[in-house]
């Protein structure tokens, strides 16, 4: 039931604080110590020698993030890949693979055939749904729950942030973050509250730069690059404003010379160690004429930014940086008098190959 909300896009944005406690309550106990996690599951990474996560669509960009954790925190070595081409172009695999498939609904076909086929060969699996007690779920040697609550809006929102998450909590698991992880994720739910609660912001920024604009960009290095792929999927799943996501330093490499006179570019600025180039990018395509929106963590923003986002831990910060994004795609997709819900031509659950 959408309640009082006109859709359950907005619902869903508006649930993430609520669903990062939930999530925190859930793995960890009152002392701080981590629960829920079956040691046999820990185990079973231990022993391997390469992580190997496997989704679609918005779950694939949650696993370009979680990544990031198992390769810093746990030392282990990680590949992200879409379940789609990994199905019918098998790269060669380590000596001893594990596989992590991520999934909101534990259904997507492209994500089952390679469970199907990891399976044949004899490699263990674990799936981080959202829908427990689904397809992916009850096939894989272990599962966890991603406790994102039912999400009805075509456009994933909660599932990513949950997603990113429950990847963080089990990479802390199997290693050492450096700090309070369960302190910083209570930070984490209420800076996600405090950008919520400026939907006005976002819906004024997405109302003056997407006005009659046909394409857009999201720009980012690092972990904002991996956030500028799913900030684009959202804006031109629901809007139909073809929108790319883009590693920054690659503009030059070609993409740049699509920049027009108001061309919407919105860059993603959480990182310190290449704030500086992004900076660069920024100006190189203003100076082209693009409409350029900054929204800067605190520490690296400055004056002109269009939204300055609260600061956790860096490697937390696409938690907060993909808020803005999903905010934006709504109003837009909502100014253009569209169904945001449904977008034309998808379903929810793609369970077709
Ligand atoms: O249920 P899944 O997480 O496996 O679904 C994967 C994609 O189909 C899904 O994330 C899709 O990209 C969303 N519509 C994105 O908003």
């Amino acid at each position: 039931d959408k309640g009082a909300y006109p859709y359950y896009m907005l619902k869903e944005i508006d649930e993430q604080a609520v669903v990062a406690r939930n999530i925190s309550g859930h793995y960890y106990d009152d002392e701080g110590n981590l629960q829920g996690i079956d040691p046999e599951i820990t185990d079973a990474i231990k022993k391997a020698d390469r992580l190997y996560i496997v989704a679609a669509g918005t779950s694939y960009h949650a696993g370009l993030i979680g990544k990031r954790y198992f390769e810093q925190w746990a030392k282990i070595p990680t590949e992200v890949h879409i379940a789609s081409e990994f199905a019918y172009d098998q790269p060669m695999l380590s000596e001893k693979p594990f596989f992590i498939f991520l999934s909101q609904s534990g259904e997507t076909a492209d994500s089952r055939e390679v469970l199907d086929n990891v399976k044949k060969q004899g490699f263990p699996a674990l799936t981080l749904a959202n829908v427990m007690n689904s397809t992916l779920t009850r096939e894989a040697d272990f599962a966890l729950p991603v406790l994102a609550g039912p999400e009805i809006a075509v456009a994933s929102t909660k599932a990513y942030t949950a997603q990113v998450l429950v990847q963080a909590i089990l990479a802390s698991a199997l290693g050492n973050p450096g700090f309070d992880l369960k302190a910083e994720l209570a930070k984490v739910a209420v800076e996600i509250q405090a950008i919520t609660d400026e939907k006005e912001s976002f819906k004024k920024i997405a109302e003056s730069a997407l006005k009659d604009q046909h394409s857009a960009f999201y720009i980012g290095r690092g972990l904002d690059a991996a956030v500028a792929l799913e900030a684009a999927l959202k804006l031109k799943e629901i809007s139909y404003i073809q929108t790319e996501g883009f590693a920054a330093g690659e503009l030059k490499h070609g993409t740049i010379s699509l920049i027009e006179d108001g061309t919407p570019v919105f860059a993603l600025l959480t990182q310190k160690k290449t704030a500086g180039l992004l900076r660069g990018e920024v100006a190189q395509v203003a100076a082209r004429g693009a409409n350029t929106i900054v929204f800067a963590s605190e520490s690296l923003a400055k004056d002109g930014d269009a939204y300055v986002l609260p600061e956790v831990n860096e490697l937390l910060m696409p938690l907060l940086a993909v808020i803005p994004a999903q905010l934006i795609a709504y109003y837009a997709t909502l100014d253009r008098g569209l169904d945001v819900d449904r977008p034309r031509n998808l379903a929810k659950s793609v369970t077709v190959q």
